[in-house]
């Protein structure tokens, strides 16, 4: 079976430079090497260049920035994904912002519209353009997805994620505005709250209950690196105390591997420009072994 690895060096759904670069420095740290040790073949296009998105004139839509650049970004990304799963192979995508979501879970729902979603995060990037206190498109994907807000820019985003096969697992940063949306639709998570309360592995349990009781339906994980605690992933540009040990965000990756389903996986929101040098080998390193993790790497 062939992982495909598609480096996706984009910021345009957020404000900081650098996290462009994380899918370069995952790909110098021996991202791709690794994956094939674990046995898997590896297909590696060079990073994504977006060659033919060319944006003269992007002014903010409202308060929505960018709008027309991660628009065409996210689509010409969920087109890479949509040609690797339907050739069969698992894409592994890595970010680059978390806009980049609205490109890859849509690649993967275009193969398979009963994919659930399991969304690794400190925040649930569920905003409206009604809700959004920033603009960044980063904080938003999920509510394009869910066809809970949409812009003209965005028509190509079909709704077709269902909030019953979508599950968080690491929240602990939800705007006011999020969290009613979260109630009002009735979308589990489990917060940092849970995590400690159940423990990592209950959480992930009741986790895949609540979306794939059956364990028959294919999984994209989409793994925010802020979700782990900033002590354990310091490079990352919206980092949020109390987070994932290194442990619990390993065994997420390494439950959802032992499941057989894993579809698609995203890397998201490494930004090698931020924090100290021991601080990027730190988060960067991380960033490798959770992808291997979910590719199968087990400690025994
Ligand atoms: N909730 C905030 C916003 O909407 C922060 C989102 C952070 N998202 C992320 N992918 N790191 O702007
Ligand atoms: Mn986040
Ligand atoms: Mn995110
Ligand atoms: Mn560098």
């Amino acid at each position: 079976k062939t992982v495909a690895i598609i480096g996706c060096p984009f910021s345009g759904g957020q404000p900081r430079a650098g996290v462009d670069q994380g899918p370069i420095h995952l790909v110098e740290a021996g991202i791709i090497d690794q994956v094939s040790t674990l046995g898997w073949k590896t297909h590696f296009e060079g990073h994504h260049q977006f060659e033919n998105i060319h944006v003269e004139h992007d002014p903010p839509q409202g308060i929505l920035k960018r709008p027309k650049l991660v628009s065409a970004v996210c689509k010409s990304l969920s087109e890479v994904v949509g040609k690797h799963v339907h050739n069969g192979a698992l894409p592994v995508t890595l970010g680059g912002d978390h806009s980049l979501a609205m490109g890859t879970i849509s690649g993967t729902l275009s193969k398979h519209p009963d994919a659930v979603v399991i969304w690794v995060d400190a925040h649930a990037d569920i905003n409206t353009i009604e809700t959004t206190p920033t603009g960044n498109i980063h904080g938003m994907p999920a509510a394009f997805l869910l066809g809970l807000t949409s812009a003209p820019e965005f028509a190509w985003v079909k709704p077709i994620l269902k909030t019953n096969s979508l599950v968080y697992i690491g929240l602990r940063d939800i705007d006011p505005g999020e969290k009613k949306i979260l109630k009002q639709n009735g979308i589990t998570a489990f917060s940092m709250h849970e995590v400690d309360k159940y423990g990592i592995g209950e959480v992930v349990n009741r986790a895949l209950d609540a979306v794939n009781p059956y364990r028959d339906r294919p999984i994209h994980l989409t793994f925010d690196v802020d979700a782990l605690d900033p002590d354990v992933a310091p490079s990352t540009g919206t980092p949020v105390r109390g987070g994932l040990s290194f442990r619990e965000g390993h065994y997420i990756c390494e439950a959802i591997a032992e499941t057989g389903l894993l579809a698609a996986l995203d890397l998201m929101e490494v930004n090698p420009s931020l924090m100290a040098e021991f601080d990027v080998q730190k988060t960067v390193s991380v960033g490798c072994s959770l992808v291997r993790s979910a590719l199968g790497e087990t400690l025994l």
